[in-house]
């Protein structure tokens, strides 16, 4: 059986480009195999240094799996500081990493350009991210576009560890990407992001989904006039959403003309509406249930640890790091 792991970092609220680029495909990949997914919470200190804020986005994230579809009997679900062998494993992998694979990072020149201080912790993010993926002896990532360099960078060191110690020691894993959600525009017209401020959250409704929705950008086309959906953000958003009968028929609409972006916002409010309707209910009643949360990150975290020892121990012994004593 295959083993997929994913990681989401909670540093911030989920929105629906993190659903239909990846939450989604965790959800539907826990029946098609052995599935691991983590929050990865030594990664959030890259950018949030409040405690309080850490654990609170640590547990909203929790919730939010488990409300949409995640089943920790199908899964093992917990957080990623609750797997030692982890932060062990990056410092291992980092030993063997060149500095110059680092300077290749573009998550990293990204997130400088930003304004995110550019901290040893960022730099280095695609080691700790390989140690994720690899200590559990992953097949499968499933995640967006924008992680497939760190992808590349995790294949890369896994190679290096088992070419450098003559052992395969580590399996090299293959990223998921779902290309026709590859990318989910922002209400800016930008990649939907939280560091850009520009995006609608799974869990917003009422008034501050309505001001979102409604104020996503588009061109200046008057109403009368035919318009190509495809050159839409409101239709790139509401493709997420529709039926493919639907799709078409707002399609249609757009291309005849007489069809305002005022129309698509409203039909995209309903369909947000409808479409996460079931889970927010479903949220309401776990937010209650909190020792239910913390009991599921329990057992995920020490079926974790147990596949990490397993994959950890030869690499110690490879390279003569010695633990409790034992020579
Ligand atoms: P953000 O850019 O908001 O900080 P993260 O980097 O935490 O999001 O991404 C979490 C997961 O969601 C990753 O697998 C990422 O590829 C995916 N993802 C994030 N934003 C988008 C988007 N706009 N479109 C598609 N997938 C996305
Ligand atoms: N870097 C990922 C993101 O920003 C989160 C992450 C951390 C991750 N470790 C991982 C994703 C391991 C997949 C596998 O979304």
């Amino acid at each position: 059986m295959k083993t997929i792991l994913s990681g989401i970092t909670p540093s911030g609220k989920l929105h629906i480009g993190n659903y239909f680029g990846a939450i989604r495909q965790h959800i539907a990949m826990q029946k098609q195999g052995d599935a691991f997914y983590f929050i990865a919470n030594y990664h959030s200190l890259t950018s949030v240094n409040n405690g309080e804020e850490v654990r609170q986005n640590t547990f909203d994230i929790a919730l939010d799996y488990l409300t949409l579809g995640l089943n920790p009997s199908r899964c093992t679900f917990f957080a990623q500081s609750d797997v030692p062998q982890v932060t062990e494993l990056a410092w291992i992998l980092g030993t063997l990493s060149p500095v110059s694979l680092m300077e290749k990072g573009v998550a990293y020149k990204d997130k400088v350009a930003q304004g995110m201080k550019p901290n040893i912790g960022l730099f280095t993010y695609p080691i700790l991210q390989a140690a994720d993926i690899l200590i559990y002896n992953s097949d499968v990532v499933p995640v967006g576009q924008d992680q497939k360099q760190n992808i590349e960078i995790c294949r890369d060191l896994a190679g290096k560890l088992n070419h450098t110690y003559d052992e395969e020691l580590l399996t090299i894993p293959k990223e998921h990407i779902v290309k026709s959600v590859a990318v989910v525009p922002g209400i800016d017209g930008r990649k939907m992001s939280k560091s850009y401020k520009n995006t609608i959250g799974i869990f917003d409704e009422g008034k501050t989904l309505k001001k979102k929705v409604m104020s996503i950008k588009t061109d200046s086309t008057p109403l009368d006039e035919a318009k190509d959906p495809e050159k839409c953000n409101v239709f790139a958003l509401i493709k997420l959403f529709a039926d493919d009968e639907l799709k078409s028929e707002i399609a249609e609409k757009y291309r005849a003309g007489g069809y305002g972006y005022g129309h698509a916002k409203k039909e995209l409010l309903t369909l947000i509406e409808d479409y996460f309707a079931e889970a927010r209910a479903k949220r309401r009643e776990l937010e209650t249930d909190m020792d239910y949360v913390r009991d599921v990150l329990k057992d995920g975290g020490e079926k974790a640890r147990k596949r990490a020892e397993s994959v950890m121990k030869p690499i110690r012994e490879a390279t003569g790091i010695i633990k409790n004593h034992s020579f």
